[in-house]
Parts: C-alpha cells; sequence; structure tokens
C-alpha cells in the first residue's frame, strides 16, 4: 500500500514538471539478473518483457511521445546462437501477446536498425506489429534491433557520396539534416533522456550521432527489475537537470 501512495506520488511530481519528449533505454542486465538466480540467461531475457510492459503502462496518460528500446545491437550476434535464437523470438512473442493492450493504448509499434539482418520469422512479426499499429496516433514505441551507431552512420556516409558521386550533392553542401535524413531516426527527434540500467556506465553503440545532447542517466537496477518507478525516478532526475546546449 505504501509502494502505491509512494509511486502516485512522484507521479504527480513528475505531472508537474516538463516531459521528456522521447526517452530512449538501453536494457542491461538481463543476464546478471538470471544469474543472481541460479537461473539460464534466456530466463533474465523473458523477464526483461515484464518490465517493458511495467514501462508502457508507466508512461500510459504521460506526455512522452516516444520510447526508443535497445533490444539486440549489431555486436550482440556475438553471443552463443541459443540465446541469439531465443532473442529473436521475442519481438513476435511480445507482439502476440501484447497487442491487444497496445492497440487499446493506441501505440504504434516502429522498428530502427538493419532488419534486412534480422531472421525471416522476426522480420514477419515485426512488419504486422507495425502495420496492425499503423493508424495509432498515441505514444511511438520503437524497438532498436540488430542496431548499431556506427553502422547506422556508415549507410548514411554511402548513401550521401552515391548521390555526390551520381551530381545530385555538392559535399560542401551537406548539412546536419542531409544526415539526419539518412539515419533510421529520420522521421523520430533525438531522445532527451537516455536511461542505462545494470550498473554499466556506457553508450554501447546506441544513437550515437542522436545523443548529441541528450541527458544521460545510469542505474545500478538491472533491466528485469526495473519499475514504473526506476522510470519516474529517471524522469524526476531529468526535470532537475539543467539543459544548457552549449548556451548559458
Ligand atoms: C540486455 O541484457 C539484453 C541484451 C543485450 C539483448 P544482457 O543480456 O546484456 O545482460 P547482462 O549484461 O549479460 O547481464
Ligand atoms: C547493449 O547491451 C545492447 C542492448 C541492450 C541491446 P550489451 O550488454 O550488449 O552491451 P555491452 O556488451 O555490455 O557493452
Ligand atoms: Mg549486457
Amino acid at each position: 500500500m505504501l509502494n502505491r501512495w509512494q509511486l502516485a506520488r512522484q507521479l504527480e511530481t513528475i505531472r508537474s514538471g516538463k516531459m521528456p519528449h522521447h526517452i530512449a533505454i538501453i536494457m542491461d542486465g538481463n543476464g546478471r539478473w538470471a544469474k543472481k538466480r541460479g537461473l539460464p540467461r534466456v530466463a533474465g531475457h523473458r523477464q526483461g518483457m515484464q518490465a517493458i510492459k511495467r514501462c508502457l503502462a508507466g508512461l500510459k496518460g504521460l506526455d512522452v511521445k516516444y520510447l526508443t528500446l535497445y533490444a539486440f545491437s549489431t555486436e550482440n550476434w556475438r553471443r552463443p546462437k541459443s540465446e541469439v535464437d531465443f532473442l529473436m523470438n521475442l519481438p513476435g512473442q511480445f507482439i502476440g501477446q501484447e497487442l491487444t493492450t497496445i492497440m487499446e493504448n493506441n501505440i504504434k509499434l516502429g522498428v530502427i536498425g538493419d532488419v534486412s539482418g534480422l531472421p525471416a520469422h522476426t522480420r514477419k512479426a515485426i512488419a504486422e506489429g507495425i502495420e496492425a499499429t499503423r493508424h495509432n496516433t498515441g505514444l511511438r514505441l520503437n524497438f532498436a534491433l540488430n542496431y548499431g551507431g556506427r553502422e547506422e552512420i556508415l549507410q548514411a556516409v554511402r548513401a550521401l557520396c552515391r548521390r555526390c558521386q551520381q551530381g545530385d550533392l555538392d559535399p560542401s553542401a551537406i548539412t546536419y539534416s542531409d544526415i539526419e535524413s539518412c539515419l533510421y531516426t529520420r522521421d523520430i527527434p533525438s531522445p532527451d533522456l537516455v536511461i542505462r540500467t545494470s550498473g554499466e556506465i556506457r553508450i554501447s553503440n546506441f544513437l550515437l550521432w542522436q545523443i548529441a545532447y541528450a541527458e544521460l542517466y545510469f542505474t545500478d537496477t538491472l533491466w528485469p527489475d526495473f519499475s514504473e518507478m526506476h522510470l519516474y525516478k529517471a524522469i524526476a532526475q531529468f526535470q532537475r537537470r539543467n539543459r544548457r546546449f552549449g548556451g548559458v
């Protein structure tokens, strides 16, 4: 009961402050969460899905427009095949289990990353989720899958070079917005707040271009333990920061 009261109070506090328009989360610590319990790593990934559901429930009614979740990096292919296979099943499981709730909450699904590198069944599940939620106008929920910030910038450079080669673009006239138009996030504003769980203080190739002026928030909480309260605390911390963007 005390917990619910504390949660309501924290919610009330953040409601009166400025909301981050776009929150991005590096969902880390699933493996350690499982290890602590003597469970296989994949049990941590399964439990991590519950944390995603809690975040979505927590954001209901708040003025956050975009939530981007780092689910699989271009470097995560280095993991054992059995773990990768498990992770590649999660988008389908998540969409299958949550589509009704997603529709009820007017959530629009999206994906950033090199989708062409994902297994066909994963691509199919994502495409179906995106199609089903195409007309929704509420929270935009993006999964970063087979996503790497360097890879994203590299393919943008290639695309711009091709345009220069074709004579469509003058190299000396390339602007920030030309670059941004080649990124996976071309129709998404940059994140205001980036949260990383599990105590690691690094970015691990996430949204390298887009986080230029994001507020970074690190917590020791492992992702499967992340709750609405943790999310509200991160937002409250964001609201106490003074964003200067290089000014005074
Ligand atoms: C995050 O948890 C999930 C993914 C990267 C897919 P980890 O699996 O990295 O968990 P730890 O960092 O090993 O504890
Ligand atoms: C970052 O976590 C990637 C995701 C959360 C999907 P990792 O666990 O892969 O990052 P490192 O290896 O600790 O840097
Ligand atoms: Mg990790």
